[in-house]
């Protein structure tokens, strides 16, 4: 069995799908640029390889003998640049199967520089030639994590959502369904559209978390100037506070996004809901509020 190539797999998504690939008995290598991580990989029976999109030579050398690869990237303009370097290279070593991390909405016309530079990429990995399994996620439940701090002193959660209601999901999600897009047949040649499997509010959330680490947290709303400047504040770069203001705005004024069925229909289970994250993250919520 030839390895998989799980890159950004010390990331969200990619430790994710990491995990799941091991449930699943693949043999997996991991990519990272930090040797370091590399070596803590390795400490725990995980082969690793240290390579960046930026450079094509560490790309040749991570994608040699691999079958197929997981390919995800941080948000940040690079996205088009590194991962259609990503795709040249895995083309160069024969790979016959990618999964890519994009994100729900992704057009050449969207309104975000996220929606654009993964639609770029989409198109350049469809005439690739090689097989693909394109995964849309919507909001992740683990950006709550940015929350921490205001969690921690405030008992609060600021954002500018209002009442919009949306189907957030579960990180955990978008690596099973990768890992099952890499590991079963019946997924070449698709896009997932992946959400959680229900619509929710951020009162929602604010409620579920609380309830789990035994203290009472508000929701609360602020303009939208306020959330760029302390997502700036909290070293965002501008493109994606502009991004992330524009997204809330067009929340507000859909009002419910509706889910999807994708999670349930690729794993024959229901995708985790905010009760099930705010279960199993409130020891770090807990944690790092202890902190
Ligand atoms: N967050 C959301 O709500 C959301 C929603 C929809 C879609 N998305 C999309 O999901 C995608 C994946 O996000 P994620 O959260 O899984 O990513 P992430 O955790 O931010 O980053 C993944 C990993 O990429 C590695 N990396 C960074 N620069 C690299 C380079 N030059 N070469 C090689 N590796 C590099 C880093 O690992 P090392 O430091 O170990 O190298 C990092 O841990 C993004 O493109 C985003 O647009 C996100």
């Amino acid at each position: 069995m030839k390895p998989i190539l799980v890159t950004g797999a010390t990331g969200t998504t990619g430790s994710a799908t990491l995990q799941y690939l091991k449930v699943r008995g693949a043999n997996v290598r991991a990519m990272t640029r930090d040797k370091a991580r590399a070596a803590d990989f390795e400490a725990r029976g995980i082969p690793a390889v240290v390579a960046d999109f930026g450079d094509p030579v560490s790309l040749a050398k991570a994608l040699e003998g691999v079958e197929k690869a997981f390919l995800a990237h941080p948000p940040s303009p690079e996205i088009p640049q590194h991962e259609k370097a990503f795709i040249d290279a895995a083309k160069k070593a024969g790979l016959k199967k990618i999964v890519k991390v994009s994100v729900i909405g992704a057009s050449p016309e969207g309104a975000l520089h996220l929606a654009r530079w993964h639609a770029e990429v989409e198109a350049y990995l469809k005439r690739s030639g090689i097989a693909y399994t394109i995964l849309r996620p919507h909001s992740f439940l683990q950006n709550l994590m940015a929350s921490v701090p205001t969690i921690q002193e405030q008992g609060a959660i600021y954002s500018d959502n209002g009442d919009a209601k949306i189907p957030l999901i579960d990180a955990r999600d978008i690596g099973a369904v990768a890992a099952a897009a890499l590991t079963e047949t019946g997924h070449d040649d698709k896009v997932y559209h992946l959400t959680g499997p229900a619509a929710v509010s951020f009162q929602e959330v604010a409620k579920a978390i609380g309830r789990e680490i035994g203290k009472e947290l508000q929701y609360i709303d602020v303009p939208d100037e306020a959330a760029r400047q302390s997502m700036m504040g909290a070293g965002y770069p501008e493109w994606l506070a502009d991004d992330l203001v524009t997204l809330n705005q067009w929340g507000r004024q859909v009002g419910v996004q509706q889910p999807t069925a994708d999670v349930a229909i690729v794993l024959g289970r229901p995708a985790h809901s905010v009760l099930d994250f705010a279960r199993d993250y409130a020891g770090a919520f807990m944690e790092e509020v202890a902190s």
